[in-house]
């Protein structure tokens, strides 16, 4: 198996996902700078999996911080946390993660420098670790609600490429695989960066669990044939009135599934609810560069000059959410609440 974001001797490794799935290549980030890159560039990507790596990039910093004071060290390693915290907007994992490891940095005040660095990669650790956790747990509660023979739609890559390993939406998947061995997927390529062609569909054969690759506007045409019973998707973000940010393209499929009566579940762990804020509408899209949108495999097709727009994410409201599955269990939207 893959090994999404680990620490090794010294360095953040990532497994560089813009070559999949041609090429399996692992990079080593070796300075803050080239951490906050590959969240940027999409090289590690996905809410929890960046979540991860932002922390080892936060232990990291520490490392190569020389100070001699604790101010200094601190002052020093808010800058580093300043700038991973500007990699992506969107989800809340990310600004989660780092402010865990701040914590972790302020709790140790009187300690020696040396006693926090070691605390921090401790806590890093910790976060991956129980990132694969509930993973495990996410897929459990998940998979009662996949029927043997189910067709299963996903979009996007809510996979163990996009967490510390198992996945969330396909946590749910290979969980229920494992209980049966009775379903299909169907994989959303997910226009404009194709992470359901290149990730999920990777990571699904690896595992010998059928799946079949679908084009974005393909969804509507199979739940109308009835090859869909479910589809699940994670999340980036979730306001604590259910509303669900998720990769673009993820409310039209929504609204497919409401029409044909078909249950939409959102699998995601805790740390993705944002009970800061009351609705989607809080929730800041990112918007990135047309060149994703414009160039594919290195050629344009379209016009040079044109207008062209590329939200990363939109928000599912909660009404068209079946369940939203975390570690602690299946639930309705309007009852994430209660968590808090
Ligand atoms: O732009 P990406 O590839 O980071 O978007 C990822 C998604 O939208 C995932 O579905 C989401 O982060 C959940 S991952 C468990």
């Amino acid at each position: 198996m893959f090994k999404t974001v680990t620490w090794y001797q010294g360095a953040v490794r990532l497994i560089d996902q813009t070559l999949l799935p041609s090429e399996v290549r692992y990079i080593d980030c070796k300075d803050v700078e080239s951490v906050a890159e590959a969240i940027e560039s999409l090289r590690v990507r996905g809410a929890p999996a960046i979540g991860i790596t932002a922390a080892y990039g936060v232990a990291l910093a520490a490392r190569l911080i020389s100070a001699n004071t604790y101010e200094d060290f601190y002052n020093a390693l808010m800058k580093d946390c300043i700038r991973l915290t500007a990699t992506r907007p969107t989800a809340v994992n990310l600004f989660w993660a780092i402010e865990r490891m701040k914590q972790k940095a302020a709790s140790l005040r009187d300690e020696p420098l040396s006693v926090i660095c070691d605390a921090l990669l401790a806590e890093a650790d910790a976060i991956l670790r129980e990132d694969i956790a509930m993973n495990y747990k996410i897929g459990a509660f998940g998979a009662d609600l996949i029927p043997p023979g189910a067709g299963v739609l996903t979009h996007c890559n809510a996979g163990g490429l996009a967490t510390g390993g198992y996945g969330t939406a396909l946590g749910v998947i290979r969980s229920a695989w494992d209980k049966h061995h009775n379903l299909t997927v169907f994989a959303d390529e997910t226009r404009p960066v194709l992470q359901g062609a290149r990730l999920t569909a990777w990571e699904l054969h690896q595992d010998n669990i059928p799946v079949t690759l679908i084009t974005d506007n393909m969804s509507g045409y199979f739940m109308k044939q009835g090859k869909i019973q479910a589809c699940v998707v994670g999340s980036d973000r979730i306001a604590s009135n259910g509303d669900v940010a998720n990769k673009i393209g993820t409310y039209g499929v929504a609204i497919l599934a409401k029409a044909h009566g078909i249950p939409f579940y959102v699998a995601a762990p805790s740390s993705t609810i944002d009970f800061d804020i009351h609705s989607g509408d809080e929730i800041p899209i990112e918007s990135r560069d047309a060149s994703e949108v414009h160039i594919i495999g290195g050629k344009e097709i379209a016009p040079k000059g044109i207008q062209i727009a590329n939200p990363a994410f939109d928000v599912t409201p909660a009404e068209l959410v079946t369940r939203i599955i975390t570690e602690k269990g299946a639930f309705l939207p309007s009852e994430i609440r209660q968590y808090h």
